[in-house]
């Protein structure tokens, strides 16, 4: 939770390194090599792949198939976004009609770009079993971030993840790989409004925001070209730095979450149009579909799981960082009044268990947590729309820890435990590593099952089958299993509606 006291920690140290600036990375001498590549889930058969370039470009290209030596189809756009005190232009191609569930090889359009792959996505009602990680707070490594202790003789295996990264969360995601099909991140992505904890970067607040974004995005980008990497926003993403009232001295286009709207926007998906054969749910999904705000809030459907991705930040009755909210940051709002919480209703509402018995719901800032700073707002406004539509899984992050919690409702565990609970179950995320350091567990709620905040730590989230739901933490480091627990859920009901 960053504050005024660690500006003031800081500057001591202010003259010694005055003419220290930010850690812009290098430009590649093509200027249209393409960086910061990432891909997405954009549709039911339909991949997006989005990078960067230091040059604007007039029809961005994507060649691709199922073959590496034959990449026979091709798709282009015409968009090149950028926003004030970027270096870089964003660019987003969507490639369709893919078939499910298959290897496929692409290549953006540039002399200096390689050949990556990706699984496409399963389609709603596959019930073939497959796992995702959930990794929230996770910030830039190295000189602009956070460095480790690390096992000198382990050495990186796979191409293009540079050796500074050795044993980080993003090292530990490209060595498992093969274990789980696609990340999502709720919030708080590189951490580049914490500039102002390096002295070096304290004269050159705005290249030093773009900078660590630059970084960040880099060092994924060997997971992320692969892995499917679906975001929602964080506090971190609001402004250029996260001192209550001082937004309106931000650069332009370093407040109200402008690089993550850039960034996102044709990235995520929307809401997909319903498989099922009810017409309710049909209904309600193309209600869904019409108030989502990817990428603040929406929702895809991936084999069993149905999972909703939404914004804890802005956009409901006295959201943190709203106008008038109480972290001071001035976003938002994204759209009208009610709309994110009428998203949230209509969506959940379409879900039909007999096509993706999980429903999963991810966001930045917790309710139920060990130690201080339960959003209470968020529970106001978000827990009674994931118990009557029977949630199954709250996914969180914002507490620098790993957490997991017995199904709970309005504070009060589930009786029946993990045996069939109609209360969803919590999780918190948020030890993957970032500038600002692991958080103490803190008081645990008399619900908790697991905390633990002694090293860098993620969750897999492994859909077994229609039935069973199996929670893994991992020490990023090590790949040590710290925690492992299984919710059992009948899933009798095609539409849950549990008042
Ligand atoms: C090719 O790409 C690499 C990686 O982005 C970069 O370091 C290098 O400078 C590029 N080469 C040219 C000629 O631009
Ligand atoms: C990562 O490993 C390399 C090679 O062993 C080493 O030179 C480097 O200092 C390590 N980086 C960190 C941040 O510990
Ligand atoms: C933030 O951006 C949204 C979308 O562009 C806009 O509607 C809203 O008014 C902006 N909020 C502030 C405080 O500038
Ligand atoms: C939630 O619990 C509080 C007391 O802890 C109670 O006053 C309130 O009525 C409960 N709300 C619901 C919807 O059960």
């Amino acid at each position: 939770m960053p504050s005024l006291s660690f500006l003031a920690k800081a500057l001591p140290v202010f003259s010694a390194s005055a003419l220290a600036t930010a850690s812009l990375p290098d430009k590649p001498s093509d200027l249209s090599t393409p960086t910061q590549v990432r891909i997405s889930v954009s549709g039911p058969n339909s991949i997006s792949v989005g990078w960067n370039t230091y040059l604007q470009s007039d029809k961005p290209c994507v060649n691709y198939g199922t073959s590496a030596t034959s990449l026979a189809q091709k798709s282009c756009s015409t968009k090149s976004d950028t926003y004030p005190s970027s270096r870089t232009w964003f660019h987003t191609v969507y490639l369709n009609n893919l078939t499910p569930a298959t290897k496929y090889y692409y290549k953006i359009e540039s002399t200096n770009s390689t050949i990556e792959e990706f699984l496409s996505p399963r389609v709603a009602g596959d019930k073939t079993p497959f796992a995702i990680n959930a990794i929230i707070d996770l910030g830039v490594y190295g000189q602009d971030g956070y460095t480790i202790e690390n096992d000198q003789s382990k050495r990186d295996l796979i191409p293009n993840i540079p050796p500074s990264l050795n044993h980080t969360t993003i090292k530990r995601l490209a060595d498992t790989a093969d274990d789980y099909e696609f990340i999502i991140h709720p919030g708080d992505l590189a951490y580049a409004d914490d500039w102002v904890l390096k002295p070096k970067n304290l004269f050159d607040g705005k290249n030093a925001f773009q900078a660590i974004l630059e970084q960040f995005y880099g060092q994924l980008a060997p997971v992320s070209s692969r892995k499917p990497y679906i975001v929602s926003p964080g506090n971190h993403e609001a402004a250029c730095q996260e001192i209550p009232h001082t937004s309106w001295t931000c650069p332009a286009g370093q407040k109200n979450f402008t690089d993550f709207m850039t960034r996102f926007t044709g990235n995520m998906p929307s809401a997909f149009t319903s498989t099922s054969k009810a017409d309710q749910a049909k209904v309600n999904a193309n209600k869904a579909q019409q108030l989502a705000k990817p990428p603040f809030w929406f929702s895809f459907e991936y084999g069993m799981a149905h999972i909703v991705m939404i914004n804890t930040e802005t956009d409901f009755p006295s959201a943190p960082d709203g106008p008038d909210g109480s972290a001071g940051l001035n976003s938002g709002p994204f759209g009208n009044p009610e709309q994110q919480l009428a998203f949230l209703e209509a969506d959940l509402a379409s879900v039909d268990r007999t096509v993706t018995p999980w429903v999963i719901v991810a966001g930045h800032r917790p309710w139920y947590t060990t130690g201080d700073g339960p959003c209470k707002p968020c529970q106001a406004a978000f827990e009674p729309l994931f118990y009557k539509y029977g949630v199954d899984l709250g996914v969180f992050g914002h507490v620098h820890n790993s957490q997991r919690f017995y199904p709970v409702y309005n504070g009060t565990q589930d009786s029946a435990g993990m045996k069939n609970p109609k209360a969803p179950m919590y999780i918190v995320s948020g030890g993957t590593g970032n500038i600002e350091g692991l958080s103490a567990v803190g008081t645990k709620p008399s619900f908790t099952a697991f905390a633990y905040a002694d090293h860098f730590s993620y969750a897999t989230i492994r859909f077994k089958d229609t039935q069973n739901l199996q929670v893994d933490f991992y020490r990023s480091a090590t790949g040590e299993l710290l925690d492992s627990s299984t919710l059992y859920k009948e899933h009798a009901d095609q539409f849950v509606r549990n008042y």
